[in-house]
């Protein structure tokens, strides 16, 4: 089961590299506009520097942030030049224009997160154009009342019988809950906050058979 951590914050993702569990970050504009106002390539260098200092070189999505999809492809490979690192993915939006940035980059051989995605046929797209990664955005499609797991499902259906290499990230978490749905659902890779995987180490009957333990063992030894 392949997690992502969605967070820009230092401090989460190192908390999350020492636990060994990701295998991948998504960043985005909204996410990096919560940490400290800095340099953006500079922000990014330090979270390449935290996967290379525990030996993690693992998927960093890192989103473009011009409005114009003809300025994406120029856009994402300054990203790529400025930050040398092999696992770097560029997150371009789903749009028709936005499909030749997404194709273009894919051409060149560099990984594309095709994101804010609702609909299987916008999977479609974005895999068909190249796209390494399709996300869907799972709370703000549940948000309009919009059926989630089914467009998971359909859309790993869908990719499944293409035989297609793209693979499917669910994000926009908010419950731990959704991120076992969305697996079960499909998606090959769940992308959540930290808060939210902090909380799926936590149960009450894991305390409870902890303390458990602890107590009778503690009495033993008296
Ligand atoms: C994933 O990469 C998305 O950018 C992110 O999960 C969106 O989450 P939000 O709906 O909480 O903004």
């Amino acid at each position: 089961m392949k997690l992502f951590l969605d967070s820009a914050n230092l401090v989460e993702i190192e908390a999350c590299l020492k636990r060994g569990i990701l295998q991948g970050i998504t960043t985005n504009p909204s996410l990096l506009s919560k940490e400290p106002k800095a340099d953006f390539i500079e922000h990014i260098r330090k979270i390449v520097a935290l996967c290379e200092k525990y030996n993690q070189i693992i998927s960093l999505s890192v989103e473009v942030f011009t409005r114009k999809p003809s300025e994406m492809v120029k856009q994402a490979l300054q990203f790529i030049e400025a930050v040398p690192y092999k696992n770097l993915a560029i997150k371009i939006p789903m749009g028709w224009d936005e499909l030749e940035a997404v194709h273009t980059l894919a051409l060149k051989g560099i990984s594309v997160n095709c994101t804010c995605l609702f609909t299987e046929a916008q999977c479609v797209l974005a895999a068909n154009a190249g796209a390494r990664y399709v996300s869907i955005f799972m709370a703000r499609l549940k948000d309009i009342s919009g059926d989630a797991p089914a467009v998971i499902s359909n859309t790993r259906r869908i990719l499944d019988l293409a035989k297609s290499q793209a693979e499917i990230i669910v994000g926009s978490i908010r419950h731990e809950r959704d991120i076992v749905d969305a697996q079960i659902a499909g998606a090959h890779i769940v992308t959540a906050g930290a808060a939210y995987l902090t909380k799926m180490t936590s149960h009450p009957q894991t305390t409870k058979s902890v303390e458990g333990f602890l107590k009778d063992f503690e009495a033993w030894l008296k």
